[in-house]
C-alpha cells in the first residue's frame, strides 16, 4: 500500500476566495479531490489530505506520517519562507517531498522568493496552479522509478 500525504498550510483552506488575482479559484477541496483522482496513475493507492493553519499540527502530521507514507506533496502557504522546524520535520519524514506552489512566488516579493523548507525537498513547482499537483506527482514517480 503505497500513501501519500498532501499537506497544506496557513490560509490555503480560504482558497477559491483568497487573492483570486495569484491564487486563482480553484478551492483546496477542488485540489484533494484531483489529487485523490490522478494518484493512483501514479503509483499511490491512497491520499491522506491534511490542511492546518497551525505550525505544529502541520509537524505532528509529517511525523505521523513517518510511519505509513511514502512521499509528499506539500503547500506550506507563508510557512514556506519561515519555517526551520517545518524544514527539520520534511528532512527527519526521510521520504520524497515535492513543494507546490500555486502562484509563482520567484516573481512576488522578495521574501516570498526564499523557501527555507527547499532543501528538504527533491523539487518544487511553482506558478503552474493545480496542474502543479500533476507535475509533483510525476516528480514523485519519476524519483521511484515508476
Ligand atoms: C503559496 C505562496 C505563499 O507565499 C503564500 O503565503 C501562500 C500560498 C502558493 O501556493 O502560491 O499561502 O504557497
Amino acid at each position: 500500500m503505497r500513501r501519500l500525504l498532501l499537506l497544506h498550510g496557513p490560509n490555503l483552506n480560504r482558497l477559491g476566495r483568497r487573492d483570486p488575482e495569484h491564487y486563482g479559484t480553484v478551492t483546496l477541496a477542488d485540489i484533494e479531490r484531483h489529487v485523490r483522482a490522478v494518484a493512483s496513475a501514479h503509483g499511490f493507492d491512497e491520499v491522506r489530505a491534511f490542511q492546518s493553519n497551525h505550525e505544529g499540527a502541520l509537524i505532528d502530521e509529517i511525523q505521523r506520517a513517518a510511519d505509513d507514507c511514502h512521499a509528499a506533496i506539500v503547500n506550506l502557504g507563508a510557512l514556506t519562507h519561515t519555517s526551520y522546524a517545518l524544514h527539520d520535520a520534511l528532512v527527519d519524514f526521510g521520504r520524497p517531498v515535492v513543494e507546490v506552489h500555486l502562484s509563482r512566488i520567484s516573481r512576488r516579493e522578495p521574501w516570498r522568493r526564499v523557501s527555507v523548507i527547499r532543501p528538504a525537498c527533491i523539487g518544487a513547482v511553482e506558478g503552474r496552479g493545480i496542474a502543479g499537483y500533476d507535475e509533483a506527482l510525476r516528480r514523485l514517480a519519476e524519483e521511484s522509478g515508476r
